[in-house]
């Protein structure tokens, strides 16, 4: 295996970074001011862009690039094919959220999504050098367009199944996300993804042998020891979501952010009660309840994440942790609350001081 050194360097100066770690894509959480001192402190930025119309990525890109040495990737879900309704099954879990927030209107799941084609355009309009996926694969004509503008791809694998079919299919750098992660899990089937759970420390090695592109690894990240170990197992980077959540620059809800602060890595749980595609949050008493006998189970993304919308909304609003959607990696407990350049810096000094 190459050495560490040489390993990063050259991911660093292929993607125009001072330094190997990266601020995960998080959907919901925008804030390009996290990107932007990131990015100026010689990290990569990033922006989740799945719930972000052509207009609102254009702007995050034009406002990072425009404080930045435009450093940064831009994210989208690939999409599930269109969920199966079922209504009767809805009105269960329409009456069960209605015991944890506002009712929930009939028609609550009827809006479309923003269309993926269009935000596909405006990834390629914002030009950013890279370009990342989870849930999937791009479709092979838009992998040909991010070539033609030399825009690299990183597919998000949490297999290493996956991450083969992500090289196959062009990918420049995949990302093993393992099961320790924050927020959804980017498993390319969504049944798949409450299964096949495979922790960072299996995973990448495993995928660095698989695969011949670089690898970046994220999921439980969150301090100069796991970049350390990350980097000791064989990926060219390390990539950090939820260790950056309490940054001030992230302006979290404060109940969120503090509840990160408290979490033991046994205090966060694979969930599909939020959104109906499993994902890793803080553990409360509405993802106990939704997950116990006599509750519904979830209906299927985007599906649910409609139907506990209001519920979600209330909950921020109330500042009520217990119902809220707080998405969080096992490692939750390691994010300080310093503004993000000075966490960068001490996660890569520790990081350095580790490899010797
Ligand atoms: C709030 C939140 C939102 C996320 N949204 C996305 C997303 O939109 N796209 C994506 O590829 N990954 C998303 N993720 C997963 C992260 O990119 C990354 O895999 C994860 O944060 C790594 O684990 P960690 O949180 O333990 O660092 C999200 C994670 C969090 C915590």
């Amino acid at each position: 295996m190459t050495p560490v050194r040489d390993r990063t360097q050259a991911f660093c100066a292929r993607f125009n970074l001072r330094l190997p770690i990266l601020l995960a894509p998080m959907a919901g959480v925008p804030a390009p001011g996290l990107s932007i001192a990131v990015a100026n402190a010689g990290g990569l930025g990033s922006c989740g862009a799945l719930l972000m119309k052509p207009d609102e990525i254009a702007a995050w890109a034009g406002e990072v690039r425009g404080k930045t040495n435009g450093a940064f990737q831009l994210n989208l879900w690939i999409p599930d094919p269109p969920p199966r309704r079922d209504p009767a099954h809805e009105a269960r879990v329409r009456e069960f959220l209605g015991k944890w927030g506002p009712p929930v209107p009939a028609d609550a799941a009827d809006a479309r999504p923003i269309d993926f084609s269009a935000q596909c355009e405006a990834l390629l309009a914002a030009g950013p050098p890279i370009v990342s996926s989870v849930m999937g694969l791009y479709p092979p004509e838009f992998v040909a367009r991010l070539n033609a503008r030399g825009i690299a791809w990183f597919a998000v694998a949490t297999t290493v199944a996956e991450a083969r079919a992500a090289e196959a299919a062009g990918a420049d750098v995949i990302v093993a996300q393992g099961m320790e992660a924050g927020g959804h899990r980017g498993a390319f089937e969504a049944e798949h993804a409450g299964r096949d759970l495979v922790g960072l420390f299996s995973l990448l090695p495993a995928v660095v042998d698989a695969v011949r592109v670089p690898v970046v690894a994220t999921g439980g990240i969150a301090d100069g020891r796991g970049v350390a170990a990350a980097l000791m197992l064989g990926a060219s980077a390390a990539q950090i979501g939820t260790g950056f959540l309490r940054c001030p620059e992230a302006s979290l809800p404060p109940a969120w952010a503090d509840a990160l602060g408290r979490a033991a890595p046994e205090g966060t749980t694979l969930s599909r009660a939020f959104s109906g595609r499993a994902g890793r949050a803080i553990a409360t008493e509405y993802t106990r309840a939704a997950a116990s006998a006599d509750a519904p189970p979830p209906a299927p993304y985007p599906v649910q994440r409609a139907l506990t919308a209001p519920m979600r909304a209330a909950a921020t609003k109330a500042g009520d942790i217990e119902r809220m959607q707080a998405w969080a990696g096992q490692s939750a407990a390691l994010a300080r609350t310093e503004p993000a350049a000075a966490l960068l810096a001490r996660i890569w000094q520790d990081a350095q001081a580790l490899l010797g």
